[in-house]
């Protein structure tokens, strides 16, 4: 008999990033995007600040971070280094995505808690998404290359100053979801103290 805590060791073990060009284009009903945030929403935070903040990219409003992304980059490249396939890439990610949920982190105004914590509640928030996809057979993929620390980014956003661009979630449907990912032995990672 399956229980509660053998499907959640199955989600856990079987979440896996699969990248948005194995995407199929399908599209995910806003109704469980909604189930995903909503989980994110009940990530542990040091003293409640909830820092998490997402702006969610469909339908139309894709083209939108497309083109843009891709037209920083164009900027910020010098000529010698583009990379047409780069540029193309920039677009088709976030398109062949079914939404995009960038990452964003909204700085404590008093600074009280660590900056360093705000990151790993938001980090918590992004598995706690990642994890929920995956229950519903929905593909996720957490890129953090491009443009993603880039002010011009955060001006996109309109992020404050000490505000914070994490990377972007993309999510979607594949028909050749990634299965597998190696692992070294969690053994080798822990060291156990008990006298
Ligand atoms: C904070 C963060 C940022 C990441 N950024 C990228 C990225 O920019 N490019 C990339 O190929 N993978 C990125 N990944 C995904 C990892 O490559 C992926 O999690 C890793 O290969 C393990 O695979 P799995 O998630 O399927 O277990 C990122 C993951 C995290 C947690």
């Amino acid at each position: 008999m399956n229980s509660f805590p053998n499907y959640l060791n199955q989600v856990i073990a079987n979440r896996r990033s699969t990248k948005p060009r194995n995407f199929n284009g399908g599209k995910i009903a806003d109704s469980l995007v909604w189930q995903i945030l909503e989980n994110a929403n009940w990530a542990p935070t040091h003293a409640l600040t909830q820092p998490w903040r997402f702006q969610v990219f469909t339908d139309d409003g894709k083209n939108k971070l497309a083109n843009f992304q891709a037209e920083v980059y164009k900027k910020i490249t010098p000529e010698a280094n583009f990379k047409p396939e780069k540029y193309e890439r920039m677009q088709t990610n976030i398109l062949k995505s079914s939404h995009v949920i960038v990452i964003c982190l909204k700085r404590q105004l008093s600074e009280k808690i660590l900056e360093i914590e705000e990151i790993e509640a938001v980090a918590c928030s992004v598995q706690n998404m990642a994890l929920t996809a995956s229950a519903y057979g929905i593909c996720s993929f957490w890129g953090s290359g491009g443009i993603t620390y880039r002010q011009e980014l955060k001006d996109f956003l309109g992020l404050g100053e000490k505000d914070l661009c994490l990377g972007y979630l993309y999510l979607g449907y594949s028909d050749r979801p990634k299965t597998s990912s190696p692992r070294d032995l969690i053994k080798t990672k822990v060291e156990w103290i008990s006298r």
